[in-house]
């Protein structure tokens, strides 16, 4: 494993300095799926603590789509255009495509046009995973922003003739922006797990390569979620404190230190076990399961910022966010809180922002135009015409953001970044 105080030693410190939440507006509660499944909200409730989850009905609205919703809203937190992103991470148990992965669609719609972007498969545990890709991305200095989103539509592979599975899941997306500063703090540590002997008590099992699609995978429902729920609920209790103490030790943090738990909403029954053995108090818990269900990789993100609208972080705050998913993974981070938690956004900003959104979507269409037309309509100058026309708009939208920049400057010439708890500037030299 990485040595961690190794990676503080270089004085790059990976910050959460922007949230965004997405989730589709059907609300689905248990009564509903009393109607399709031989279920009752009692049992749901009794055994699980969900009470309703979101649903995408529109087919228009993706794992892609949402995830690029809580992508905006993270960056509009952060304050900073979506061009001086370095890397998109989407965590996803529900890709759009096995490839091209969701990331590149993510990166395509928020237009970051110097981002990479990748799909991270680690089930449940993906977020959490992703923020220690993103710590060591940042820790090495290969990237300055990182997007570290979760993104599902669990929706589109559950089975909703299968009672054991389809009153669990939930569809939605979250995100933040990890950020590099000098500031000590940040994500200081981060356990990530597998044991992939307990593969087949959670998985897709048709589609891939190893039961690709046939008629008879289809008909035998081999595309949907299969699951041991027993044994997944015997795994769950014991890794999630597990988890939670090796990344506090990985920290030199005690349970003692910690101001608030963030963990996977999979079911209200494994948080209190877990937390019990923890012996954390209840309020240093946060839960919304009730209302969203498990939204897999989503779900950590989700609750974080649910956790900060209701004001349960406080900068200088040691938050453990701990999951648990198919793989069998698990991972764990220990985050000491460095970033004030109410943002205001200038209304000017906000529709320069909005403005260069509407640019990407029209620099997107562009390029896919020139990738269908290829070199057939050329400018005078032997330049592709859609690629011409994709560089002007890509002229137009730093435009917009120098516009912005020097606004920024006019109102306040001295704050360019979200200040530190400590009273310094993230860009300020250490
Ligand atoms: N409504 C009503 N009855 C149901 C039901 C439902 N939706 N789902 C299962 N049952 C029945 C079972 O068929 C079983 O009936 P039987 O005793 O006649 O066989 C009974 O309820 C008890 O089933 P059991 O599996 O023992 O229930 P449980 O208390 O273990 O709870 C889970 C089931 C799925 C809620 C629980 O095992 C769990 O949460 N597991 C972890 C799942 C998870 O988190 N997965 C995602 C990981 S990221």
């Amino acid at each position: 494993m990485v040595d961690e105080s190794g990676i503080m030693a270089f004085g790059r410190y990976a910050h959460i300095v922007g949230w965004g939440k997405a989730v589709p507006n059907r609300v689905v509660t248990n009564h509903e799926l009393e109607q399709i499944v031989d279920t009752s909200d009692e049992w749901i409730r009794s055994r699980t603590g969900i009470h309703q989850r979101r649903i995408a009905v529109d087919p228009a609205e993706t794992t892609a789509t949402l995830a690029a919703k809580a992508a905006r809203e993270a960056l509009e937190v952060a304050d900073i255009p979506a061009s001086k992103v370095d890397m998109i991470i989407v965590a996803t148990s529900s890709p759009e495509h096995t490839f091209p992965a969701t990331a590149c669609a993510v990166q395509d719609m928020i237009g970051a046009v110097n981002a990479g972007a990748f799909d991270l498969s680690a089930a449940c545990s993906g977020f959490v995973y992703g923020l220690g890709v993103a710590k060591g991305l940042i820790a090495s200095g290969q990237a300055e922003n990182v997007l570290v989103i979760g993104a599902e539509t669990l929706s589109r592979i559950t089975d909703w003739s299968d009672r054991n599975t389809c009153v669990l899941f939930g569809d939605g997306a979250g995100a933040v922006l990890v950020q590099s500063s000098p500031v000590p703090g940040g994500i200081l540590a981060t356990e990530m797990g597998c044991d992939g002997s307990g593969g087949d008590l959670l998985i897709l099992p048709a589609g891939g390569s190893k039961m690709p699609a046939t008629l008879e995978t289809v008909a035998s429902g081999q595309h949907f979620i299969k699951m041991n729920g027993r044994a997944v609920y015997r795994f769950a209790t014991r890794i999630m404190a597990e988890a939670t103490r090796r990344v506090l030790s990985k920290a030199n943090l005690t349970v003692d230190d910690i101001d608030l738990v963030i963990p996977h909403q999979a079911n209200e029954r494994i948080i209190a076990v877990s937390m019990r053995n923890l012996k954390l108090p209840e309020e240093k818990v946060f839960r919304n399961l009730q209302y969203y269900g498990n939204t897999s990789t989503a779900s950590i993100p989700i609750a974080l910022y649910e956790a900060l609208e209701q004001d349960r972080i406080k900068p200088n705050d040691t938050i453990v966010m701990v999951g648990f998913g198919a793989g069998l993974t698990w991972a764990g981070t220990a985050i000491k809180w460095g970033v004030p938690t109410e943002k205001e956004t200038s209304l000017w900003r906000a529709s320069q922002r909005s403005a260069s959104y509407g640019l990407a979507k029209a620099r997107s269409q562009w390029l896919r135009l020139s990738h269908l037309l290829g070199s057939n309509l050329v400018t005078e100058d032997g330049e592709s015409l859609a690629q011409a026309l994709s560089n002007r708009l890509e002229d137009w939208r730093k435009q917009l953001e120098s516009d912005e920049e020097e606004e920024e400057q006019r109102h306040d010439p001295k704050q360019e970044k979200p200040s530190l708890p400590n009273g310094t500037s993230s860009s300020d030299e250490s």
